[in-house]
């Protein structure tokens, strides 16, 4: 029998993890669909509980496939990571089962994502696609909001809570400093478009996974076609690091024009501190104020610019 002391630091762990919602009775494995049985590598007998043990960041981020992880509180010592297949485990295939999963995904989301000539369209081809699981768990698709036809267009992480709630992007509190930052160049919701990297907001808040993300994709690669900016603002470094496919952190891709261009869309777009990471390092704000003004001045010289509050 399973001490209640146990299941506590289980369920603090799933918590930890991001898992803090129950959406059915059992838990579901959802690899098995995907995974072989007589090719499955060997785990040990701690990942056959409900939720695999692991002994620390790492192996969360294993886990999860979602790269690094904050480096929360370490889990309970007594409990083990998944073992690593034996060395005499079977050569490898063509491609994984979890990759070619994934590229199906991908090529299922871009077909549908293909088929939309409107943001209607586009919107109802993400309400039918089940190939990204947050949807499992989120309350609402988290499309877009503002100007469908402007010319800037602003791209954030991912929905949190409010957000989920409402349907919304950036309604939040984080959403509230984006808006007054915008507004500081006179900017709002009539003269830019906001979206995110991803659809649904994934569980606590956690940072999406790169198959998460990689799912959600060609409907923004779309989504940013149909609306058509002419300057793309993205939002925080999991936004630059989903369009520009760059490694660096935002610290180093803040402030400079890239260029987002998939199948030669060759759209300017400026990389900026999220409002969120703002809120917690007020001393970042000089910083986040000077990418205003590089986004001010880019959209004078496109005769874009409006006046903001302090100008006029
Ligand atoms: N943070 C984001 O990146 N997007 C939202 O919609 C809300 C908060």
């Amino acid at each position: 029998m399973i001490e209640r002391a146990e299941l506590v630091r289980w369920l603090k762990w799933q918590i930890e993890a991001g898992a803090d919602e129950a959406i059915a009775e059992e838990a579901i494995d959802r690899f098995a669909a995907t995974r072989p049985k007589a090719e499955a590598p060997s785990f040990s007998k701690a990942e056959a509980a409900p939720m695999p043990a692991a002994s620390g960041a790492a192996a969360k981020a294993a886990y999860f496939d979602q790269g690094p992880v904050d480096q929360g509180p370490t889990p309970a010592p007594a409990l083990q990571a998944p073992s690593i297949p034996p060395a005499s485990a079977p050569p490898a295939r063509p491609m994984a089962p979890a990759l070619a999963s994934r590229a199906a995904t991908e090529n299922d989301a871009r077909e549908r994502a293909g088929f939309a000539q409107s943001l209607d369209d586009l919107r109802a081809a993400l309400d039918d696609f089940d190939g990204c699981p947050l949807k499992a768990t989120a309350t609402k698709l988290v499309f877009g909001d503002g100007n469908p036809k402007a010319p800037v267009m602003f791209v954030g992480e991912a929905p949190g809570e409010d957000e989920d709630r409402q349907g919304v992007p950036f309604v939040g509190v984080s959403g509230r400093l984006l808006d007054r930052m915008a507004g500081w160049i006179g900017l709002d919701r009539t003269t830019f478009y906001i979206a995110n990297s991803i659809y649904w907001r994934p569980p606590g808040n956690r940072t999406p996974t790169p198959a998460e993300i990689t799912a959600c994709q060609p409907f923004l690669r779309r989504q940013i076609e149909l609306v058509g900016p002419r300057i793309l603002v993205l939002v925080g470094g999991a936004a630059a690091s989903a369009l520009l496919g760059r490694a660096e952190g935002i610290g180093k891709l803040r402030g400079r024009w890239h260029v987002y261009d998939p199948d030669g869309l060759a759209i300017p777009a400026l990389a900026f501190y999220h409002p969120a990471y703002l809120l917690r390092s007020p001393g970042q704000k000089r910083e986040a104020w000077r990418d205003l003004l590089t986004l001010q001045d880019r959209l004078r010289e496109l005769g874009l610019a409006r006046p903001s509050p302090g100008t006029h």
